[in-house]
């Protein structure tokens, strides 16, 4: 952690900065300011006075001075006024100089913590307010949501961001961090409160994983059971589903319990889909342990389970508490599923980050590096359509899987997919022939199959299943350029056949 930062916690009234920054203060042994209360020792009055006698500019003004100065500081945690860091001005010098953090919770919940309080101000003022500041407020990056939350757990997002954690926001407001780096997984199991974790965890894993890393992990964990689950593709379906709610009801996992899921993709999407079922819904915590998971499925919320009709028909948007991604766990992913990965960072290079093309950072060594820039382009695009995400390539590789009965792993199928969405791409004029080949030559290097013997007829009816083809209308994913991918509708057939 920076400890020369600042940590700035805002939002509006009643949204707990006082109490959350206490809390973080204390946790890091920093000097704690609340600004309002530095503004009435100062000036010797209460703020609703200062607004009395003085009028509201010059409480401004105070806060403006009190900002610049606290912005030069080194190491605080600060608690701001509602309203101060509404000002752009004052908001640029606090990020400038410190990580600012949004705590916001629904009108509906600042009305009832209001109403607590015998000082609380009339309806009427503070929604007006409420709304005039929700702009300012969402142009921070770092968004938590507080509502139904303990302060020691919205501390503990805030040390995560503090501490270089990523950060999603979900579309329901709020959001949730996503750790990365080397040797967070034994941090976790010493302290899995500072993770926001208290009470029951339940961990779901498959036969590969468990001796491995989950084992250990629940041995460590004080309150922890393990559930196991077999390994692959075929098993990602309601029948296993249904043995984890089976497992959960004899182990007396209730609302409170927390569900992990620790594994790669197909962990993920199940654990995440019971988590999202089970008696309504229970937490859950995210910690891929492939580097397809990391990049991809860990991080957006959509989860589920296949049919034999077709890959993840049955399914939910669960968002996690938080992901933790530990870079160490990759060292003993098998070589395939470390290509199957580099699938899905090369696509999400292709559509965003260029970047990550560079072969040199293709290495396990550069793990976090790699990991980082990509899951910064998976957040990019979960923020910007929580529901539709752009997934080059996927709807040709799923057609894949599906007619081979999951025979090719995701990541290849993905990297066939991405060869076949890159010529449709020429095809339709969009981008040339030397990109297509640099495309090739990146998915040869990295060892990556980029076509495959396959009936075409077969491939493209498995397609037309493909949850994003509507009303049989096709519905694909091209590159428009390098670093830019869009959707097309529609296609005729034979442009798709072509490909194929
Ligand atoms: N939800 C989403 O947004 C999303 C996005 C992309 C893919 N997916 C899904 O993800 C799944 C594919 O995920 P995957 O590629 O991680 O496959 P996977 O989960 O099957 O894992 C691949 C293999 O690696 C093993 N493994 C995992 N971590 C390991 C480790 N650290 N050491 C040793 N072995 C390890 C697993 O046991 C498995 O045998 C597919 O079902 C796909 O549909 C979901």
């Amino acid at each position: 952690m920076n400890t020369a930062q600042n940590i700035v916690i805002t939002g509006f009234m009643g949204t707990g900065k006082t109490t959350v920054g206490e809390i973080v203060a204390r946790k890091l042994n920093r000097p704690f300011v609340d600004m309002d209360v530095e503004i009435e020792t100062r000036a010797g009055f209460r703020i609703p006075q200062i607004f009395r006698r003085q009028g509201e500019a010059v409480f401004r003004d105070m806060e403006r001075q009190l900002v610049h100065e606290l912005a030069l500081r080194h190491g605080l945690v600060i608690a701001t006024g509602g309203g101060a860091l509404v000002d752009a001005n004052n908001r640029q010098m606090m990020s400038q100089h410190g990580i600012v953090i949004c705590l916001n919770a629904s009108k509906a919940e600042i009305r009832a913590r209001l109403s607590e309080n015998q000082h609380r101000p009339l309806a009427a003022e503070w929604e007006a307010h409420f709304d005039a500041r929700l702009g300012a407020y969402a142009s921070i990056r770092n968004q938590i949501m507080t509502t139904g939350r303990t302060p020691e757990d919205i501390a503990a997002d805030i040390l995560a961001l503090a501490d270089g954690a990523l950060y999603v926001r979900s579309p329901e407001g709020g959001g949730y961090p996503i750790l990365i780096g080397s040797g967070l997984l034994h941090r976790f199991a010493d302290d899995p409160k500072a993770a926001g974790l208290a009470g029951h965890v339940v961990v779901v894993t498959n036969e590969t994983i468990a001796p491995i890393y989950a084992e250990n992990l629940v041995e460590e964990l004080p309150n922890a059971n393990l559930i196991i689950v077999r390994d692959g593709e075929p098993h990602k379906n309601l029948d296993t589903v249904r043995g984890i709610y089976d497992d959960l009801l004899a182990l007396g996992a209730d609302r409170r319990t927390t569900l992990l899921a620790l594994g790669g993709g197909v962990i993920g999407d199940m654990a995440g889909y019971v988590a999202a079922t089970y008696m309504r819904g229970i937490p859950l915590l995210q910690i891929p342990t492939t580097l397809l998971s990391m990049v991809d499925s860990s991080v957006g919320g959509k989860v589920g389970v296949d049919l034999p009709q077709g890959k993840n028909l049955i399914g939910a948007f669960k968002q996690p508490k938080r992901v933790i991604i530990d870079t160490d766990v990759l060292a003993t992913l098998p070589e395939l599923q470390w290509r199957c990965g580099m699938a899905e960072v090369i696509k999400h290079g292709l559509i965003a980050q260029p970047a990550l093309l560079e072969p040199s950072l293709w290495q396990p060594e550069e793990a976090a590096y790699l990991v980082r820039h990509a899951v910064q382009v998976k957040i990019d695009i979960v923020e910007a359509d929580p529901y539709a995400h752009l997934n080059l390539g996927h709807t040709f590789g799923h057609g894949i899987e599906k007619s081979t009965n999951y025979a090719v792993p995701h990541g290849e199928a993905v990297a066939i997919g991405t060869m076949k969405a890159a010529l449709l791409s020429r095809n339709l004029g969009f981008i040339d022939d030397d990109l297509v080949a640099q495309i090739q030559r990146i998915l040869w290097q990295i060892g990556l199959p980029t076509d495959i013997a396959l009936d075409t007829y077969r491939w493209y009816a498995a397609m037309a299943t493909d949850k994003k083809w509507q009303s049989g209308v096709s519905r694909l994913v091209v590159l428009k350029a390098l670093g830019e991918a869009a959707v097309v509708e529609g296609l005729p057939p034979e442009d798709i056949m072509a490909v194929l």
